[in-house]
Protein backbone atom coordinates (compact mmCIF):
# COMPACT_ATOMS: atom_id res chain seq x y z
CA UNK A 1 0.00 0.00 0.00
CA UNK A 2 1.17 3.36 -0.93
CA UNK A 3 -0.04 6.72 0.71
CA UNK A 4 -1.08 10.33 -0.56
CA UNK A 5 -2.07 13.30 1.75
CA UNK A 6 -3.72 15.91 -0.32
CA UNK A 7 -2.20 19.45 0.44
CA UNK A 8 -3.52 21.89 -1.99
CA UNK A 9 -6.24 23.91 -2.54
CA UNK A 10 -7.00 27.67 -1.60
CA UNK A 11 -8.45 27.09 1.07
CA UNK A 12 -10.55 30.02 0.51
CA UNK A 13 -12.83 29.53 3.55
CA UNK A 14 -10.30 30.31 6.05
CA UNK A 15 -9.26 33.30 4.96
CA UNK A 16 -7.69 35.84 5.77
CA UNK A 17 -5.25 33.28 7.47
CA UNK A 18 -4.41 31.86 4.43
CA UNK A 19 -3.73 34.38 2.12
CA UNK A 20 -0.51 34.16 3.07
CA UNK A 21 0.51 30.33 3.51
CA UNK A 22 -1.40 27.49 2.82
CA UNK A 23 -3.79 26.16 5.50
CA UNK A 24 -2.39 22.58 6.31
CA UNK A 25 0.37 24.56 7.54
CA UNK A 26 -1.52 26.32 10.27
CA UNK A 27 -0.83 25.30 13.66
CA UNK A 28 -3.33 23.11 15.36
CA UNK A 29 -2.40 23.41 19.04
CA UNK A 30 1.53 22.52 19.57
CA UNK A 31 2.00 21.00 15.20
CA UNK A 32 1.06 22.32 11.96
CA UNK A 33 -2.35 20.86 10.73
CA UNK A 34 -0.16 18.05 8.21
CA UNK A 35 1.64 16.59 11.05
CA UNK A 36 -1.75 15.12 11.78
CA UNK A 37 -2.42 12.78 8.95
CA UNK A 38 1.19 12.23 8.36
CA UNK A 39 1.17 10.73 11.91
CA UNK A 40 -1.89 9.03 10.82
CA UNK A 41 -0.13 7.39 7.85
CA UNK A 42 3.04 6.41 10.04
CA UNK A 43 0.64 4.25 12.68
CA UNK A 44 -1.03 2.71 9.68
CA UNK A 45 2.42 1.32 8.59
CA UNK A 46 2.17 3.47 5.16
CA UNK A 47 6.11 4.14 4.89
CA UNK A 48 5.58 5.49 1.26
CA UNK A 49 3.80 8.83 0.98
CA UNK A 50 3.28 10.99 -1.65
CA UNK A 51 2.68 14.87 -0.35
CA UNK A 52 0.67 17.28 -3.27
CA UNK A 53 0.46 20.80 -2.96
CA UNK A 54 0.21 23.81 -4.63
CA UNK A 55 3.08 25.49 -6.36
CA UNK A 56 3.17 28.69 -3.86
CA UNK A 57 3.99 26.50 -0.94
CA UNK A 58 5.40 23.46 -2.25
CA UNK A 59 8.79 24.82 -1.57
CA UNK A 60 7.70 25.42 2.52
CA UNK A 61 6.31 21.86 2.61
CA UNK A 62 10.12 20.42 1.81
CA UNK A 63 11.34 22.91 4.32
CA UNK A 64 9.10 21.38 6.80
CA UNK A 65 8.86 17.84 6.52
CA UNK A 66 12.17 17.07 4.89
CA UNK A 67 12.80 13.57 3.60
CA UNK A 68 10.10 11.91 6.24
CA UNK A 69 12.83 10.26 8.36
CA UNK A 70 11.54 11.73 11.70
CA UNK A 71 7.94 10.52 10.74
CA UNK A 72 9.12 7.08 10.08
CA UNK A 73 8.30 7.48 6.13
CA UNK A 74 9.93 8.26 2.96
CA UNK A 75 7.96 11.31 1.10
CA UNK A 76 7.74 12.21 -2.18
CA UNK A 77 6.39 15.62 -3.13
CA UNK A 78 4.25 16.42 -6.42
CA UNK A 79 3.04 19.95 -7.36
CA UNK A 80 -0.93 20.33 -8.43
CA UNK A 81 -1.13 23.17 -10.49
CA UNK A 82 -4.45 24.41 -10.52
CA UNK A 83 -7.15 23.38 -7.51
CA UNK A 84 -9.29 21.33 -9.84
CA UNK A 85 -10.76 18.62 -7.04
CA UNK A 86 -9.79 16.37 -4.81
CA UNK A 87 -9.56 13.45 -7.89
CA UNK A 88 -7.52 15.30 -9.83
CA UNK A 89 -4.63 15.68 -6.91
CA UNK A 90 -5.37 11.52 -6.19
CA UNK A 91 -4.35 11.14 -10.47
CA UNK A 92 -0.99 12.69 -9.03
CA UNK A 93 -0.19 9.53 -7.18
CA UNK A 94 -0.23 7.62 -10.52
CA UNK A 95 3.38 6.81 -11.60
CA UNK A 96 4.24 6.87 -7.42
CA UNK A 97 1.73 3.91 -6.85
CA UNK A 98 3.24 1.85 -9.41
CA UNK A 99 0.20 -0.22 -9.85
CA UNK A 100 0.17 -0.37 -5.52
CA UNK A 101 -3.21 0.13 -3.53
CA UNK A 102 -3.20 3.57 -2.22
CA UNK A 103 -4.93 5.34 1.51
CA UNK A 104 -5.39 8.42 0.63
CA UNK A 105 -5.76 11.18 2.87
CA UNK A 106 -6.84 15.00 2.90
CA UNK A 107 -4.27 16.67 4.73
CA UNK A 108 -6.73 18.82 7.01
CA UNK A 109 -8.31 15.65 8.77
CA UNK A 110 -7.62 14.70 12.01
CA UNK A 111 -8.53 11.64 14.06
CA UNK A 112 -7.36 9.35 16.56
CA UNK A 113 -8.78 6.11 14.48
CA UNK A 114 -6.03 3.75 13.94
CA UNK A 115 -6.37 2.46 10.60
CA UNK A 116 -3.58 -0.11 10.62
CA UNK A 117 -5.84 -3.20 10.82
CA UNK A 118 -8.48 -1.84 8.06
CA UNK A 119 -5.38 -1.46 5.55
CA UNK A 120 -4.25 -4.88 6.30
CA UNK A 121 -7.65 -6.16 5.42
CA UNK A 122 -8.03 -3.87 2.08
CA UNK A 123 -4.62 -5.24 0.91
CA UNK A 124 -5.96 -8.38 0.69
CA UNK A 125 -8.95 -7.29 -0.81
CA UNK A 126 -8.85 -8.23 -4.87
CA UNK A 127 -10.71 -5.18 -5.81
CA UNK A 128 -12.83 -1.77 -4.57
CA UNK A 129 -12.49 0.98 -2.64
CA UNK A 130 -12.99 1.95 0.92
CA UNK A 131 -14.56 4.93 2.85
CA UNK A 132 -14.64 6.01 6.67
CA UNK A 133 -18.08 7.24 7.27
CA UNK A 134 -18.70 9.74 10.95
CA UNK A 135 -22.25 10.68 12.36
CA UNK A 136 -22.09 14.34 12.63
CA UNK A 137 -24.93 16.50 13.58
CA UNK A 138 -25.40 18.26 10.33
CA UNK A 139 -24.21 16.52 7.19
CA UNK A 140 -24.86 18.89 5.02
CA UNK A 141 -21.25 20.30 4.28
CA UNK A 142 -19.86 16.66 3.56
CA UNK A 143 -20.18 14.10 1.25
CA UNK A 144 -22.89 11.95 2.78
CA UNK A 145 -23.28 8.74 3.08
CA UNK A 146 -26.59 6.38 2.51
CA UNK A 147 -26.20 3.19 3.58
CA UNK A 148 -28.95 0.42 3.09
CA UNK A 149 -28.36 -3.19 4.43
CA UNK A 150 -24.81 -2.67 5.68
CA UNK A 151 -23.75 -1.54 1.74
CA UNK A 152 -23.55 1.94 0.57
CA UNK A 153 -26.24 2.92 -1.53
CA UNK A 154 -25.17 6.54 -2.35
CA UNK A 155 -23.09 9.18 -1.87
CA UNK A 156 -24.14 12.81 -2.49
CA UNK A 157 -22.15 16.08 -2.27
CA UNK A 158 -23.16 18.77 0.32
CA UNK A 159 -26.70 17.99 -0.35
CA UNK A 160 -29.19 20.40 1.02
CA UNK A 161 -31.22 17.73 2.54
CA UNK A 162 -29.08 14.87 3.72
CA UNK A 163 -30.20 11.36 3.25
CA UNK A 164 -28.41 10.35 6.70
CA UNK A 165 -25.89 11.79 9.43
CA UNK A 166 -23.32 9.69 7.86
CA UNK A 167 -20.33 12.25 6.45
CA UNK A 168 -17.91 10.99 4.09
CA UNK A 169 -14.41 11.61 5.76
CA UNK A 170 -11.37 12.53 4.24
CA UNK A 171 -10.12 8.88 4.54
CA UNK A 172 -9.95 6.70 1.20
CA UNK A 173 -8.50 3.45 0.04
CA UNK A 174 -8.74 2.40 -3.83
CA UNK A 175 -7.46 -0.77 -5.91
CA UNK A 176 -5.19 0.12 -8.60
CA UNK A 177 -7.96 1.16 -11.33
CA UNK A 178 -8.67 4.54 -9.36
CA UNK A 179 -6.46 6.53 -11.60
CA UNK A 180 -8.52 4.82 -15.01
CA UNK A 181 -11.29 5.95 -13.40
CA UNK A 182 -10.44 9.32 -12.70
CA UNK A 183 -9.85 9.65 -16.26
CA UNK A 184 -13.75 9.13 -16.59
CA UNK A 185 -14.47 12.14 -14.65
CA UNK A 186 -16.23 15.43 -15.37
CA UNK A 187 -15.82 18.35 -13.30
CA UNK A 188 -18.48 19.48 -11.60
CA UNK A 189 -20.35 22.96 -10.99
CA UNK A 190 -18.01 24.23 -8.68
CA UNK A 191 -15.25 23.40 -11.38
CA UNK A 192 -13.67 20.16 -9.79
CA UNK A 193 -13.51 16.44 -10.60
CA UNK A 194 -14.81 15.78 -7.34
CA UNK A 195 -14.05 12.74 -4.75
CA UNK A 196 -17.56 11.84 -4.25
CA UNK A 197 -17.93 10.92 -8.29
CA UNK A 198 -15.25 9.35 -8.34
CA UNK A 199 -16.45 6.67 -4.60
CA UNK A 200 -19.36 6.58 -7.08
CA UNK A 201 -17.99 4.90 -9.54
CA UNK A 202 -17.42 2.00 -6.81
CA UNK A 203 -20.58 2.12 -5.43
CA UNK A 204 -22.63 1.58 -8.86
CA UNK A 205 -20.11 -1.61 -9.08
CA UNK A 206 -21.07 -2.70 -5.63
CA UNK A 207 -17.43 -2.73 -4.22
CA UNK A 208 -17.13 0.25 -2.20
CA UNK A 209 -16.80 -0.87 1.52
CA UNK A 210 -17.95 1.65 3.85
CA UNK A 211 -17.25 1.69 7.85
CA UNK A 212 -18.48 4.16 11.26
CA UNK A 213 -14.96 5.40 12.67
CA UNK A 214 -14.15 5.36 16.02
CA UNK A 215 -12.84 7.83 17.82
CA UNK A 216 -12.65 11.16 17.44
CA UNK A 217 -12.54 13.20 13.47
CA UNK A 218 -12.75 16.91 12.37
CA UNK A 219 -12.15 18.26 9.20
CA UNK A 220 -10.26 21.58 10.44
CA UNK A 221 -10.45 22.98 6.93
CA UNK A 222 -13.82 23.78 6.52
CA UNK A 223 -14.47 27.18 8.83
CA UNK A 224 -12.92 29.32 10.87
CA UNK A 225 -14.87 27.90 13.79
CA UNK A 226 -14.10 24.10 12.92
CA UNK A 227 -10.31 25.21 12.80
CA UNK A 228 -10.89 26.43 16.76
CA UNK A 229 -13.06 23.40 17.61
CA UNK A 230 -9.66 21.45 16.43
CA UNK A 231 -7.78 23.16 18.22
CA UNK A 232 -8.95 23.15 21.28
CA UNK A 233 -10.26 19.02 21.55
CA UNK A 234 -6.70 18.36 19.92
CA UNK A 235 -5.04 19.91 23.61
CA UNK A 236 -7.85 18.10 24.94
CA UNK A 237 -6.57 14.76 23.44
CA UNK A 238 -3.02 15.62 24.07
CA UNK A 239 -2.94 16.40 28.02
CA UNK A 240 -5.28 13.22 28.36
CA UNK A 241 -2.62 11.14 26.69
CA UNK A 242 -4.81 9.80 23.68
CA UNK A 243 -3.11 11.68 21.01
CA UNK A 244 0.28 12.43 20.84
O1 LIG B 1 -13.26 16.18 4.89
C1 LIG B 1 -14.29 15.45 4.31
C2 LIG B 1 -14.91 16.14 3.09
O2 LIG B 1 -13.84 16.53 2.19
C3 LIG B 1 -15.89 15.18 2.41
O3 LIG B 1 -17.02 14.95 3.22
C4 LIG B 1 -16.35 15.71 1.06
O4 LIG B 1 -17.11 14.74 0.39
C5 LIG B 1 -15.14 16.09 0.18
O5 LIG B 1 -15.54 16.69 -1.04
C6 LIG B 1 -14.26 17.08 0.93
O6 LIG B 1 -15.00 18.28 1.11
P1 LIG B 1 -14.36 19.72 1.40
O7 LIG B 1 -15.27 20.76 0.84
O8 LIG B 1 -14.03 19.79 2.85
O9 LIG B 1 -13.03 19.70 0.54
P2 LIG B 1 -11.88 20.80 0.52
O10 LIG B 1 -12.04 21.65 -0.68
O11 LIG B 1 -11.75 21.44 1.86
O12 LIG B 1 -10.58 19.90 0.31
C7 LIG B 1 -10.30 18.80 1.13
C8 LIG B 1 -8.81 18.56 1.18
O13 LIG B 1 -8.29 18.28 -0.12
C9 LIG B 1 -8.01 19.72 1.73
O14 LIG B 1 -7.06 19.18 2.62
C10 LIG B 1 -7.35 20.36 0.52
C11 LIG B 1 -7.25 19.22 -0.48
N1 LIG B 1 -7.43 19.64 -1.88
C12 LIG B 1 -8.63 20.14 -2.27
C13 LIG B 1 -8.82 20.53 -3.57
C14 LIG B 1 -10.16 21.08 -4.03
C15 LIG B 1 -6.38 19.51 -2.76
O15 LIG B 1 -5.28 19.04 -2.37
N2 LIG B 1 -6.57 19.92 -4.05
C16 LIG B 1 -7.76 20.42 -4.50
O16 LIG B 1 -7.86 20.76 -5.71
Amino acid sequence: MKGVILAGGKATRLRPLTYVTNKHLLPVYNKPLIYYPIEAMARAGVKEVLITTNPEHAGDFINLLQSGKDFGVRFSFEIQEEAGGISQAIKLAEPFTHGDKLLVLLGDNIFTHDLSGTVKKFEKRKEGAFVFAKEVEDARQYGVIEMAGGKVRSIIEKPKQPKSNLAQTGIYMYDDRVFELIDKLKPSKRGELEVTDLNNFYVEEGTMQCEVMDGYWIDAGTSHDELLAANNKVAELVRKGKLE
